[in-house]
C-alpha cells in the first residue's frame, strides 16, 4: 500500500509535485511560490492548456526547472461544491498520472485536514494492483510510486483523520485480493481460511463445513455444492466494538460467495464464463467490511456471514427439477441450477436472523444479469422491506460514491415463484428477473428489516475509474462502512 505522509507546507525544490486548483482560482501559497521559482513556467503552461481548475481535468508539466521532474496540476472544480469524493478522485489522478515517480509531494494547503486525508485515501485506492501472478513484467512497466507526502495545514489533524481511512483501505484491498484471485486458487475452503486473518484484528471467526451444515439442515446451500469436489463453507465473523450491553442487536451483513459459477447442469455458455470467478464478490465485500470495521475499531456490534460454494456440473450435481428443503423448512423446486446465489443466501440469511436476531440484515450478491441490464455499471440495485434502512443506504451510497438505486418489489412479482410441487421454485419469468430473485430472498428474512444489494454490475470494472483501477472494485465495503459510521456508531 502507498505510504501517505502528512507534513507542513514548504515550497518543494526537487522531485515530483502535484498542485490543486479550484475552478477560477489563481495560484496561491506554496503553488504560487513554485510558479515563481520556475520563472512563471507553471502559470504559462496552465494558460496554454486552458486549464482553469475544472473538475476532473489535469495538466502535466515535464521538468519545468532544474531539479523538478514533473509538476501536475489537478482541477477540483468549484470550491463551494467540493466533496470528499472530488478530493479522493484528485488523489487518484495524482497516483495514476505520476505512477512512474517514486515519491510525490502534494501541495494541499487549501484543503481542510479531513479533505487532505481523503486525498490520501483516493491515491492509495487508485494505486492498488493485483500482480501476484506476473513473473515477467519489465521494471519500466511497473509502477514505482511508493510514497506521497501531502503538505497540509494542521498536518497532525490530517494524519489523525487518515488513520481510520487507512483501515478501510486495508479492508478494500483484502476484498479486491479475494475477488481477483483465480478460481483454482480461491475455492470455498481457501476463502474461509483467509477469513481467519481477521482474528488478528479482534474478530471472532467461526467456520462451518459440510458436516455441520448438513446437520443444521442447509438443504438449499448444500444442493448447490454437490456438483463440486470442493467442499462448501459458511464463515461467521463477529465484531463486538460497541462495548458490553451498549448495543441491543447487532447489524448483520450477508454475502454470496460462489467461488466459481459454471451454472451447474444448467450450464452457462463458454463466452465470458471466466467472469464467474468474481461471483463471490458479495462475500468478498462482507469480509472486507468486517476487516475495515475491526481495523478502525468501530464502536458497533456487527456480524458478517458468507456462504461459500462452487457451482459445478458433474455426476453428483443437483438437477433441474430437484426439490430441496432449506434451513427455514421451506421447500424449493430447483428449476435452474444457475439461479444458485439465492439458494445459498436463503440458508445463510435464515441462520443469521435466527442466531443473531439482528437490528437489520443487508445482503450483497452478484445475483443477476438482469440488474446489469437495468442499471449498468453505475448503481447497485437495492431491494428492501424497510423504508428507514433504504433511505440510510441511499444516503451512504451518495456519500461514499458507491451509489444505489432502489428497485420495486411486490406480490405480483412474488406470484411468479409459485411452484406446482414445492413451496416455491427458484426462477420465474425472464422479465424483471432481478426483482423476482429479490422476492425469493425476501422469503428467507422472516420479516426482519432487510435490504438486498444486487451488485452484479458493480463488482468488476472493465476500465480504470477515479479511485478504482480496472478489475475488482470491492464495491460495498465503503458503502457499508459509511452506513455504519453515519448511523450506527456510538
Ligand atoms: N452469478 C450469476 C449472475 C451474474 C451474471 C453475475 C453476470 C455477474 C455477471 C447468477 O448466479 C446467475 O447465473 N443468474 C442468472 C439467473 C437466472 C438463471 C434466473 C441470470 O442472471 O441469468
Ligand atoms: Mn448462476
Ligand atoms: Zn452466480
Amino acid at each position: 500500500m502507498l505510504d501517505i505522509v502528512f507534513a507542513k507546507p514548504v515550497t518543494p525544490k526537487a522531485g515530483a509535485i502535484a498542485i490543486l486548483l479550484a475552478e477560477e482560482e489563481t495560484l496561491t501559497g506554496a503553488a504560487l511560490a513554485l510558479d515563481e521559482a520556475s520563472g512563471g513556467a507553471v502559470a504559462r503552461a496552465l494558460a496554454v492548456a486552458g486549464f482553469k481548475g475544472q473538475k476532473g481535468k489535469t495538466c502535466l508539466l515535464l521538468a519545468p526547472v532544474d531539479g523538478l521532474t514533473r509538476v501536475l496540476a489537478v482541477g477540483l472544480g468549484k470550491r463551494a461544491e467540493l466533496t470528499g469524493i472530488t478530493v479522493e478522485e484528485a488523489g487518484g489522478a495524482i497516483a495514476s498520472t505520476l505512477s512512474q515517480e517514486t515519491a510525490v509531494t502534494v501541495i494541499a494547503d487549501g484543503l481542510t485536514p479531513v479533505e487532505a486525508a481523503h486525498l490520501g485515501l483516493g491515491a492509495v485506492l487508485r494505486a492498488y494492483r493485483f500482480d501476484l501472478y506476473r513473473t515477467k513484467e519489465k521494471a519500466e512497466d511497473k509502477p514505482k510510486l511508493t510514497s506521497i507526502t501531502i503538505q497540509a495545514e494542521e498536518a497532525s489533524k490530517a494524519r489523525a483523520a487518515y488513520a481510520p481511512l487507512k483501515a478501510v483501505a486495508e479492508g478494500i484491498f483484502l476484498s479486491r485480493d479475494l475477488i481477483s484471485e483465480p478460481p483454482n486458487v480461491l475455492f470455498p475452503a481457501e476463502m474461509a481460511e483467509r477469513c481467519k486473518a481477521l482474528t488478528k484484528l479482534g474478530v471472532k471467526v467461526e467456520i462451518f463445513g459440510p458436516k455441520e451444515m448438513e446437520k443444521l439442515g442447509f438443504g438449499a446451500l448444500m444442493g448447490v455444492s454437490y456438483g463440486s469436489v470442493r467442499e462448501p463453507r459458511m464463515v461467521v465473523m463477529e465484531w463486538n466494538g460497541a462495548g458490553k450491553g451498549k448495543q441491543k442487536k447487532p447489524l448483520a451483513f450477508v454475502g454470496k460467495g460462489v467461488t466459481f459459477d459454471t451454472g451447474g447442469i444448467s450450464i452457462k455458455p463458454a463466452g465470458g464464463m471466466e467472469d464467474m470467478k468474481w461471483d463471490m464478490a458479495g462475500a468478498g465485500a462482507v469480509i472486507g467490511l468486517m476487516a475495515a470495521l475491526a481495523g478502525r475499531k468501530a464502536k458497533v456490534d456487527a456480524v458478517g456471514l458468507v456462504g461459500l460454494v462452487e457451482n459445478m456440473p458433474s455426476g453428483t450435481a443437483q438437477r433441474p427439477g430437484d426439490v430441496v428443503t432449506s434451513y427455514s423448512g421451506q421447500t424449493i423446486e430447483v428449476l435452474n441450477t444457475d439461479a444458485e446465489g439465492r439458494l445459498v443466501l436463503a440458508d445463510v440469511l435464515w441462520y443469521a436472523q435466527e442466531k443473531f436476531d439482528p437490528a437489520f440484515m443487508v445482503d450483497l450478491a452478484t445475483l443477476t444479469g438482469a440488474i446489469i441490464v437495468a442499471l449498468g455499471q453505475e448503481h447497485g440495485g437495492m431491494f428492501s422491506n424497510d423504508e428507514e434502512l433504504s433511505q440510510k443506504l441511499l444516503g451512504a451510497g451518495i456519500a461514499s460514491g458507491e451509489k444505489l438505486w432502489r428497485m420495486p418489489m411486490g406480490d405480483a412479482y412474488d406470484k411468479q415463484i409459485k411452484s406446482d410441487i414445492a413451496d416455491m421454485k427458484n426462477i420465474g419469468g425472464r422479465h424483471g428477473s432481478a426483482i423476482i430473485a429479490a422476492q425469493f430472498i425476501q422469503r428467507f428474512v422472516n420479516g426482519k428489516p432487510w435490504a438486498h444489494l444486487d451488485i452484479a454490475g458493480m463488482a468488476w470494472s472493465s476500465k480504470d475509474n477515479g479511485t478504482v483501477p480496472k478489475g475488482a472494485t470491492a464495491y460495498g465495503v465503503r458503502l457499508l462502512d459509511r452506513l455504519v459510521r453515519d448511523h450506527y456508531e456510538a
